[in-house]
This record gives structure tokens, sequence and C-alpha cells, in this order.
């Protein structure tokens, strides 16, 4: 298989990507499930921007290196939320029907989160991510320049030498059991992150962090990796694996209570329950380390019945389901492992350290969150360095265009063999989430980071 772009992950960086790099050759987009299997399409809360005229860039950069606890790059924080603005605009401009508010000097209803100090966060209610995907795969899907292809997997990048350099060109893909060399000129990386080597996340059971293992293996510089993001609020029942509940609800007023009807948060930090996703994730954790409960409440029972089915229609419905009516009791909740603030280490065009590659979305480290990821920055970056990493391949397109495809060797599966019990992989990946969730969750300590890698040095062998 041939193209000149290759692109892995069909959330809205690979999406994004995608759309921009169609204008300069052919694009062929794979993803190991079906196209909407993304982390992008479960996304409630929105899309960070400056638009409201009583909002600022300082006081968005200002909001973002606070919540990342000094450890963003100020240069690309700045870049970032400076280009905010006019990607919204071309969401909007390839079909995303953000919620209007005529009162208000946008124009949309802008939505608030922890660590925000503004109502900045365009949305689709709590459907913001899929409104996002399916608008970009709509476009996606009748660009005939793009293939799309589902139920293909990656599994490793295509390393050959170019020029006297190893250099990225392409993925071995699998479909169906056979490996296929895709062959490409530029390979980007939009494959997520991490969350299910965590008992308990919120993202889609594909985000196994096959890129970034892939990035690793190429030998591609990777950086905070210790940096996983912990959602302070996923629904806590034993038939819910891994459902959200918006810290858009606690910008409307919601308030984590513990199951002594108390409110703690001001305990912890001036900010109280807006306070930024690490802050509160922590507190909620050694409440109940205190307590010995097994879940905190978020109540949002101050609002209207109309007002939270209009604002929060999948939260207030999913909760129903459950037999929880969220106007009139609080929602049991617990912290799960959320977002992947490190990854592949780019620059300000979206560029590893391989040649050849590119990483965007979740899959890259490009600075911008630090130590802890501002809410709804994350959508915002995926489409940022979509754009840049599209302009720098078309400044460079007649130098791109020229390399020579060398020679590729067929897959060879190395020491790999067929396991006798399918269940063993199983028992392994339970073995991992769990010490993951044990030993290398919100709040580690070296001894338990040193019992994790013993363990985990057993299952790698
Ligand atoms: C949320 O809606 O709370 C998630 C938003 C995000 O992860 O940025």
């Amino acid at each position: 298989m041939e193209s000149d772009f290759l692109i892995i992950g069909s959330g809205i960086a690979g999406l994004s990507f995608a759309l921009k790099c169609a204008k300069l050759g052919t694009v062929i987009l794979v993803t190991k499930k079906r196209d909407v299997d993304t982390a992008t399409n479960l996304a409630q809360g929105g899309i960070a921007a400056v638009l409201n005229k009583d909002d600022s860039v300082d006081s968005h950069i200002n909001d973002t290196l606070i919540s990342g606890a000094g450890l963003c790059d100020k240069a690309i924080v700045n870049l970032v939320v400076t280009d905010g603005p006019d990607r919204i605009k071309e969401l909007v401009q390839i079909g995303v029907d953000f919620v209007k508010d005529e009162e208000s000097s946008s124009g949309y209803s802008l939505g608030k989160e922890g660590g925000h100090s503004h109502r900045r966060v365009a949305h689709a209610n709590d459907l913001t991510g899929r409104e996002i995907e399916h608008a970009l795969l709509d476009k996606a899907r009748s660009n005939e320049r793009i293939t799309l292809l589902e139920e293909h997997i990656a599994i490793d990048l295509l390393m050959a030498e170019s020029n006297g350099n190893g250099r990225c060109f392409g993925a071995y893909v699998m479909e169906g059991g056979v490996v296929t060399p895709y062959v490409a000129k530029v390979t980007a990386l939009c494959s997520g992150g991490v969350g299910k080597v965590y008992l308990y996340t919120t993202n889609p059971d594909i985000a196994t962090g096959d890129g970034l293992a892939m990035a690793f293996r190429a030998g591609a510089e990777m950086e905070n990796m210790e940096f996983v993001q912990f959602h302070p609020t996923c629904l806590y029942h034993p038939q819910e694996k891994n459902f959200l509940i918006s810290e858009a609800v606690r910008g409307e007023g919601g308030i984590l209570i513990g199951a002594d009807n108390v409110p703690f948060m001001e305990k912890y930090d001036p900010r109280g329950d807006l306070a930024t996703r690490d802050t509160v994730a922590r507190a909620i954790d050694k409440e109940l380390k205190e307590t010995g409960e097994d879940c905190v409440y978020l109540d949002i029972s101050s609002k209207e019945r109309t007002f939270l089915e209009k604002r929060f229609p999948t939260i207030f419905g999913r909760c129903l389901s459950r037999g929880i009516d969220i106007s009139k009791q609080p929602i049991p909740v617990v912290p799960a492992a959320h977002y992947m603030c490190g990854g592949v280490r780019t620059d300000k065009n979206g560029k590893s350290s391989v040649p050849g590659l590119f990483a965007l979305g979740e899959t890259a480290s490009t600075g911008l969150h630090g130590g802890n990821r501002l809410a709804s920055n994350s959508l915002l970056e995926a489409v940022v360095f979509a754009d840049r990493a599209a302009a720098y391949c078309s400044k460079h397109w007649s130098e791109i265009k020229s390399i020579e495809i060398p020679a590729i060797d067929s897959w060879k599966s190395g020491k790999a063999r067929k396991m006798s019990e399918e269940i063993l992989i199983n028992h392994n990946w339970d073995v991992i989430r769990r010490t993951m969730w044990n030993y290398v969750g919100i709040v580690r300590s070296r001894n338990r980071l040193e019992l994790a890698q013993k363990r985990m040095a057993v299952i790698y062998d």
C-alpha cells in the first residue's frame, strides 16, 4: 500500500490533518476499530478559546500556565492560545454546530471548567466531541483523496535508511491477521493516549498507547510520560465502565460533597470546586482514603431540571437510566485516568525527533500542557498542531515529494509466537491495569513505583 501521507488514528487530530494534507497528495488514514471509536467522540466539555470580549489571550495563557504547574513551554502556550479563535472559525466552516447565545459578545454559549478564569469553552452541550467528530468524518469520507480504513491496526513503524539516516516511511498495518507494509512519505501518529493501562479510565477501549509504544520502539524522543491526568469525576456505578461527568457540571454550579453531605473542596484550595483537575482529583483521593468510602458525590440539584436536561442531555439521560435523577440527587463519582499530558516530543510544527514522523493530539507532547492540562485545551491543541503540521508539509512539499522510498522489508514477527491460550493475554492485561491503578495512580511513592516496575518487568519478559 502506498500514499503520500499515512495517518494513524481517526480522532480530531488525525481527521483535521488528513483534510489539510489531502490538498497536497493522497492520504491513507487507518484506524483500528470503527472510525468513530475515538476519545474525541467521547469528549463532553468542549474546546477552549478566547471568544468573548471580556476575555483575553493573556488570561487564557495565564490559566494554562498555572494549570501546567510551571512546566509548560510558554512560547507554545502563546502560539496555541493565539491561534485558537481562527481554528474555532474553521471548525464552524466545516460544519461544527456549537451552541449559540445571542446575549454573549461572541454569539456563542461558552462554558466554564476548572482552572479557567473566564467562560471560554465552546460546546455542543455535553456532546461536543461527537459533534466535531461527525463533522470532520463527513468531510473526510467525501474527500476522494482520503482513503479511510477501519479495523486496520498499525503495529509498528516502518523505518528505513534515507541519506545515511533512519527515517520513518509508514507503518506495518494488520488487518484480519495479515500484516502489510503501508509506505508513505509522511507518517502521523494521531492514535490518542493510554487510559486503558489503568483499571479505571474515562477513555474508550482503543486507548491502549499503541502509537506511543511504536514511536518509542522507533527511537523517538518521549517526554513527561509520568503526567497522566486523572479526571476527578467519572460516574461510580457497577454497570458503568467509563462514563465521564463533565467538569462543565462544576462550571455550572455543581458542588463536590462527601457521603456526609458536606462540601470539601474549600478545605483544599481557595478556588474550591473550580480548582484545576490535579488538585481536585488529589483532594477526592484523600477524602476517599480518609473516610474509607467508595465514592464522593457531585451535587447539581440546585439547578432546574429543565436547565439540566437541555445543558447536559447525555449526562442527565445516562444518570437517569441508572436510577439517578440529577435534579434531585447527587451523582456518585470517582476519579479515573483521563489524559496523557506527555508523549512523543514534538516541535512547533508537530514533528517528532524521527525524520518523516509527526505526532499530533494526545499522542504528542508539544509543551502546551506541562504537568497538568487545563480543561478543554486538548481539542484546541489538536486542531492548532494539525494546522501547523499541514502548513509545514505544504511549505516543504517539493522536498518531501522528491524523497525516494527505499526497498521495504515485509513484516517479520521476530520472537513473537501464538499463545496457546488467548486468555493469558487478558490475565496479563488485568495485572497491568490493576498494578498501574494501585501503584502508579493519582498519588505515588518511590516504594510503590519500584514494586510496579518489578511486576511489569516479569510481564514484559
Ligand atoms: C470534561 O468535559 O470534563 C472533559 C474536558 C477535557 O478533558 O478537557
